[in-house]
Parts: C-alpha cells; structure tokens; sequence
C-alpha cells in the first residue's frame, strides 16, 4: 500500500466538509474518487496533500504519517495533485513549463513526457496560452510527471474536452499507469473512469459510501443510480 487516508475530517472555515473519509491506495493503482458535484472529491485530494489539513484522521504515505506536514513537504515527498484548472504558465513555452517542474532524481525527463505526449513535443516552442484545452491538460499532466511524483491525483481531467481528445488523454494515462504510478482521479465520465480504474470510491456529502473494484462496479447496476444521479454521463 502507497496511500492510506484514515478517517480524515476537513473544514472550510466553520463548514464541516470531510466527515471521516478512509480509502486506500496500492502501489501501481489506478483508484477513483466518484460522487456528485459538492460532494468533497477535490476536498479529499486537499486534505491528502495538505492543502486543507485534515482536523482529524491520518494521511500515510509510504509508511510515514504525513498529515500535519506542510504541503510542500508533502509534495515534495511525491504526492502530486494536478489542480481541475490546470495552472500552467500562459506566458512561458510548453519546453519552459516543463523544465521548470524538473527534478534530477525524476524518473521522467523532457524525453520520457515527450514520448507519451508528442503532441507537446511539437508544441514546445509554443507559449502555455496558445494551446487548446486539451493540449494545456496535457501540459498539466506532463509537468506534474516532471516533479518525480510517486502518487498522482488527476482532478477532472477531461473536464470539458472534446470527445476524440479524451480518448487521447485515457491513453495517455494509460501508458502513465503502465509504467507502474499510483493514481487518484477525480472524474465526472464514468466511461473515462471505468475504462482506466482497478477500484472505485464514491464520496457523499464527505464520506465514503461505496467501494469495489471496477468489475464489481461494473456488474451493480443499482450502484449508479443510488448513488451518482444523473449528472454522470454514464
Ligand atoms: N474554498 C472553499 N470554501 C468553502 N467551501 C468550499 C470551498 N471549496 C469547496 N467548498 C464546499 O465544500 C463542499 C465540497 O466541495 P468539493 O470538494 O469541491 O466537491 P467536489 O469536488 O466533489 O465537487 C461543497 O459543498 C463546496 O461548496
Ligand atoms: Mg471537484
């Protein structure tokens, strides 16, 4: 196991949001995090980074309690969330925003990116601004690799891209999960979701309610409708 998350509560302010979220990560996983909108998904993904620090329960990463930790001690350890709005520098190159996340012990350099994301390799001189939607994604996800993750969390992906790029993106994230990563994601498209996950959680109102691996999801036809409602594209 990877990631543990143990009865972990979160506040905004006065607002009690995460009311004892527990889930749990094996190396090379792909997990999602389903619900509703409002539900806390993208609170989760702060709480394990740190962000919003949990007020109760535990975050352990490989091993070692880090809840309590600052973020950035918490990301530099290779806990890695890429943000739902993507947070690229518009003014700098696609090669820039790359290099500028690298690390010298990272696995992943310009070439191994380049390599899932020819796209961006084309692109490099480009500015962060000029790219499509789904090119900054990418660029997002690629830079996130850059900084020698050992956990990512992909927050809505392909939120709001056209259907032949999100096939691109699942590949892509694909071929990222064969190299071994763990993944946490946050997705709205449950085809997206049960075309790359080996478990699913589904959040309600800052718990866990559901779990099951993704055939088990799959064979539950009671389980979507309980559940996520109709604004999942199913
Ligand atoms: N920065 C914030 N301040 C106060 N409340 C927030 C903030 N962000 C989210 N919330 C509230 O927390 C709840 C969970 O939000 P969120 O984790 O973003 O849900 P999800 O990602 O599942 O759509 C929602 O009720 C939302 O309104
Ligand atoms: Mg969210």
């Amino acid at each position: 196991m990877i990631l543990q998350v143990e009865d972990v509560h979160g506040y905004y302010g006065k607002s009690h949001i995460l009311q004892g979220v527990s889930l749990q990560v094996d190396a090379g996983e792909v997990v999602t995090l389903l619900g509703r909108n409002g539900a806390g998904k993208t609170t989760t993904l702060k709480s394990i980074v740190g962000v919003v620090p949990p007020a109760q329960g535990r975050v352990i990463f490989e091993g070692q309690v880090v809840s309590g930790l600052p973020s950035y001690k918490i990301a530099a350890r290779g806990v890695c969330l890429v943000p739902e709005h993507r947070g690229i520098f518009k003014l700098l190159t696609v090669e820039e925003n790359l290099t500028m996340a690298a690390r010298k012990e990272s696995a992943w350099g310009l070439d191994e990116v380049y390599t899932i994301f020819p796209r961006l390799k084309e692109r490099r001189r480009n500015g962060g601004g000029q790219l499509s939607g789904g090119e900054q994604q990418m660029l997002a996800i690629a830079r996130a690799l850059m900084t020698h993750p050992r956990v990512l969390m992909l927050d809505e992906p392909v939120e709001g891209l056209a259907p032949v790029i999100v096939d691109e993106i699942v590949a892509q994230i694909r071929q990222i999960k064969a190299t071994g990563m763990s993944i946490i994601l946050v997705e709205q498209n449950l085809e997206v979701c049960t075309q790359l996950a080996d478990r699913h959680y589904i959040v309600e109102q800052g718990r866990i309610v559901y779990s099951g691996s993704n055939a088990a999801f799959l064979a539950d036809e009671g389980v979507k409708d309980r559940y996520l409602g109709v604004n999942l594209a199913a």
